[in-house]
């Protein structure tokens, strides 16, 4: 049975895990930068790197210890190569290629998208191509038609901000820390998801995309209002987006021709309201749901471990020379669209 190496070092988790080709996960260490981010309020580019450089290493060296794996035991290494913050690709990707080069392994280079995309493939061995994805992280937002390894149609995207990420400037807005998806949803269980009107940008729009960079505008004006309660502003927030990814997810569905299953990755997964709205959609739709356990939505290295198994059983290696990308892009077939702030 073939044992892969996973690496992910391309926002602010720093992971390696041993994960084989028949989905056992034989170690997973990660260390997570909450602390070292939490002054700023977000994720600082710079410090992530350091961070990336000091603690890499060592947790490669305690996963293939936890497993009993030797490098020389291990078939290949798999590292995240993009997209995300370049510094941290740069030290997951040379790292990947330093162990490549001194075990004489083959290298695998991961979208980490692809990662997030075939985690579940990981978690439920029954889960078959196609299936619909409903990809939502810090970084990303993204409906995926899931067509194989390697095989990605891009459905829909953000023209603006990631869910996530306005769940994180939310929070920080309405003063309730980092990380702030979490926050925002403790914070509007206290709420009424009425008591503040708030718009639902792009809700019914035929254009497929996601926006939501015009609500976390409205949320600022609802603040400085000063008329609300912070729990109402977060709880008419949560349910704002979870408006936006249903209308978005029920869009998609209709052009997500033979798909098994809707499936949910990436960090806004664990979100409770997000899970129970996916869940009856996809009953009313007749499709299997699938969500991962928590810890593997969130950015992990057993993601990039199974990618890796993934693509080395279909004979996808990749050279010493491959580059670390900032954006990278699953369907580069998808038209471009339009707005400024577009990830990957
Ligand atoms: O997948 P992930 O760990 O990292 C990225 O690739 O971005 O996702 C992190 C994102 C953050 O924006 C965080 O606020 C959000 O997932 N998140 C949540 C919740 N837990 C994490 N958003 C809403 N509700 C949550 N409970
Ligand atoms: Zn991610």
């Amino acid at each position: 049975m073939t044992v892969i190496l996973g690496l992910e070092s391309s926002c602010d988790e720093t992971a390696a895990a041993l994960v084989t080709g028949d989905r056992r996960i034989l170690s997973h260490k990660l260390a997570g930068q909450e602390a070292a981010h939490a002054p700023y309020g977000g994720v600082v580019p710079e410090i992530a790197a350091r961070a990336h450089v000091e603690i890499l290493g060592p947790l490669v060296e305690a996963a293939l210890e936890e497993a009993g794996v030797a490098l020389s035991d291990v078939d290949a290494i798999a590292a995240t190569a993009g997209p995300g913050l370049i510094g941290g690709v740069m030290v997951g990707l040379v790292t990947g290629k330093a162990l490549a080069l001194a075990s004489g392994k083959p290298l695998v280079a991961v979208n980490h998208l692809e990662g997030h995309a075939l985690s579940p493939r990981l978690a439920d061995p029954d889960l078959q191509f196609p299936y619909l994805l409903l990809l939502v992280s810090g970084g990303h937002c993204q409906l995926l038609l899931v067509e194989g390894v390697g095989r990605y149609r891009r459905l829909a995207t953000t023209i603006d901000d990631a869910a996530g990420e306005a769940f994180d400037k939310t929070a920080k807005l309405l003063g309730l820390g980092y990380p702030g998806g979490p926050r925002v949803e403790e914070a509007a269980k206290q709420g009424d998801p009425l008591a503040v009107p708030l718009p639902r940008p792009l809700l019914g729009s035929p254009e497929p995309h996601f926006s939501f960079a015009g609500l976390k505008s409205a949320v600022l004006r609802a603040r400085d209002a000063g008329v609300y309660r912070a729990e109402d502003i977060a709880a008419g927030f949560q349910k704002a987006v979870v408006d936006c990814l249903e209308d978005r997810t029920i869009r998609a569905l209709r052009s997500a021709h033979g798909a098994t299953a809707l499936v949910v990755a990436g960090g806004v997964a664990a979100n409770g309201a997000v899970r129970a709205m996916l869940e009856t959609l996809a009953a009313n739709a007749g499709l299997r749901f699938v969500a991962p356990p928590l810890w593997l939505c969130t950015d992990n290295a057993a993601m990039i471990g199974w990618a890796g198994a993934e693509r080395f059983a279909a004979g996808l290696t990749d050279p010493l020379d491959t580059p670390a990308r900032a954006r990278w892009p699953l369907d580069p077939e998808a038209e471009k669209v339009r707005g400024a702030g577009v990830k990957a």
